[in-house]
């Protein structure tokens, strides 16, 4: 049986047991796919930090602007004063040891740990259903990732059927993606920076009238590819993967998908029916979300049976 299997039988048993869901932000980080996976994966080597130098080029795509480095991104991404939402954006808190951090930064070293095994940058937040914490994980973990000195992340809403993250951070929505996807913006007037140093924004944009036909056209991925070598990480928020096929376009563009599972509340067989959108090696793993307190230990415990059992396979 496979972690994600295990961790997705869990959070039923847990949805079984608990009635209610916790208050405040709580978050346990379950295992990831199995090694096996990645070992047999065509895409297995190490990716090198992205910190590109301010004056480094960027390969710049024919027809489509010049060379641009991180001068460019720093001189043309509007500065904006953003109200985050102080309870659930956890690393724009004054309180540091606000409850949910450790876990991000738990998840965070998961990530480091393996992206030593795989090309691991452009990665999509996604889950079955709506309200399940997609947005939630996705801003936080891009807050966590910025955490790191000189680490630079760019966040992006591709959620455009119900954006919420320019609500959690407290900017405007637009000009954003759809703008670009609809041709009438470039890369960098999409972009906003706020408080945290290194965190980048893109908004969901103007409303979009065809979701899917503006994920699907292909402008999404030439922008990746365009603003790929200015970050270290790119963290893609989207809609639930049951309901409607975006999150499953958007992850033919990243290079891992991370699926959320809300304790107590995410039915097993639609979590395995989100998983089974996405090919068994972009799922990289799944975050349980919203665990209640008496669940970490045993979230921690699994996750060192986990470590205990995949030294004993190496070894
Ligand atoms: N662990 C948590 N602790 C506290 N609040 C949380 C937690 N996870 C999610 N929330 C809150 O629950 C609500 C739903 O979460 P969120 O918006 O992240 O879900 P979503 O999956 O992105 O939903 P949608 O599919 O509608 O975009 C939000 O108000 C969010 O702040
Ligand atoms: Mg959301």
């Amino acid at each position: 049986m496979s972690r994600i299997h295990e961790a997705l039988k869990k959070a039923e048993q847990e949805r079984a047991v608990n009635q209610g869901i916790p208050s405040q932000a709580n978050l346990a980080t379950t295992p990831f796919a199995d090694p096996p996976v990645f070992a047999e994966s065509p895409k297995l080597h190490t990716t090198a930090p992205a910190s590109v130098p301010s004056s480094a080029p960027h390969s710049g795509m024919p027809g489509l602007g010049g060379p641009f480095g991180v001068d460019t991104l720093l001189a043309r991404s509007a500065q904006m004063e953003w109200k985050p939402d102080s309870t659930t954006m956890l690393f724009m808190n004054a309180d540091e040891g606000v409850r949910g951090t450790e876990e991000f930064r738990t998840l965070r070293s998961r990530l480091y740990h393996l992206r030593e095994k795989m090309t691991l940058k452009k990665l999509l937040v996604t889950s079955a259903l709506p309200k399940e914490g997609k947005s939630f994980t996705s801003s936080n973990l891009a807050q966590v990732m910025v955490r790191q000195h000189g680490r630079r992340a760019l966040l992006i809403d591709a959620d455009l059927r119900a954006p919420r993250l320019h609500l959690m951070l407290g900017t405007k929505s637009d000009p954003g993606l759809s703008d670009y996807l609809l041709g009438e913006q470039d890369e960098f007037s999409i972009m906003q920076r706020g408080p945290l140093e290194n965190l980048f924004f893109i908004p969901s944009g103007t409303g979009a009238t065809d979701p899917a036909e503006l994920i699907g056209n292909g402008r999404l991925k030439l922008l990746l590819q365009r603003v790929e070598p200015l970050f270290d990480w790119i963290i893609i928020d989207s809609p639930p993967a049951v309901p409607v096929s975006d999150a499953s376009v958007l992850a033919k563009a990243c290079d891992g998908v991370l699926l959320v599972v809300r304790s107590n509340s995410t039915p097993v067989d639609l979590a395995r029916k989100a998983r089974q959108e996405f090919p068994e090696e972009s799922l990289i793993g799944v975050v349980l979300n919203g665990t209640s307190e008496d669940a970490l230990p045993y979230a921690r415990y699994y996750y060192e049976s986990y470590q205990k059992k995949a030294a004993t396979t190496k070894a």
